[in-house]
């Protein structure tokens, strides 16, 4: 699959908890969705009483905006999934179109909570590499399907930096996938390992349950040794 640019595409709670392996004690905790864009992670943990902040630069719009690029961008990434069926695990899903369903209901689902959130400052309009948050504000940061998969619109450089506020902001940071949206594995992957184990964290690349992309079964893992 290749897409120009950054695309909002949404996941589920339940995709999240397979992608991320979150436990019982890392859903409790004060939580980071980076580059959340339209999965329905934030509102289905609101719904549940766990805390949840999100940041993306959609967020700048409103919800008739977001779903007005939703609906333009769903039938050339549902296309190009079915030209690619077989870079794809269809076990969650039996097929290209009950992917297209589930992920319409996640942006749905997120799209009722986006309009609703207001004062709450669940949805921040925020950008890597540079965020406008506190130090160690976070437990735990969950970064989805934006760092390492475009790694050709996104530098090396680019992922150094934004690792490195994730690490300012939250004490530990979780990423998935590491392929690129070809679903190649990134070659990022093994400099940003260097990079932060040399700077003293602890960096593990661990295996998940969760595989759509064909080999996409691995999370980073990076925080500090406790
Ligand atoms: C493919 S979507 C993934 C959405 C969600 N994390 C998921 O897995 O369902 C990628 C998201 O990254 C967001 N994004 C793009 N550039 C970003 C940046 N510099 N900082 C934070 N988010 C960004 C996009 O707006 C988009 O919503």
């Amino acid at each position: 699959m290749k897409l120009s640019e950054i695309v909002p595409w949404g996941r589920s709670l339940a995709e999240y908890q397979l992608m991320f392996s979150l436990t019982d004690a890392d859903l409790s905790q004060n939580i980071l969705g980076c580059g959340d864009g339209p999965a329905s992670f934030n509102a289905e943990m609101t719904d549940r009483g766990y805390t949840v902040t999100s940041i993306d630069p959609v967020y700048q719009f409103s919800a008739a905006e977001i779903r007005q690029r939703v609906q333009d961008t769903y039938e050339p990434i549902i296309s190009q999934v079915k030209q690619n069926v077989d870079r794809y695990i269809w076990k969650n899903f039996a097929n290209v179109d009950e992917l297209g369903q589930a992920r319409l209901a996640s942006m749905e689902k997120f799209l009722v909570d986006f309009a609703q959130a207001g004062a709450q400052q669940r949805y921040l309009n925020e950008s890597l590499p540079s965020l406008v948050l506190a130090d160690q504000q976070f437990d735990l940061c969950l970064c989805s399907h934006l760092l390492f998969l475009y790694a050709e619109q996104l530098s090396l450089e680019f992922h150094l930096a934004s690792i490195r506020e994730l690490l300012r902001v939250a004490a530990e940071v979780r990423i998935f996938p590491l392929l690129q949206l070809n679903c190649e594995p990134c070659p990022y992957l093994e400099p940003v390992i260097q990079e932060f184990s040399g700077a003293g964290y602890q960096v593990q690349v661990l295996p998940v349950e969760y595989e759509f992309q064909r080999g996409g079964d691995r999370m980073l893992k990076i925080s500090l040794f406790k």
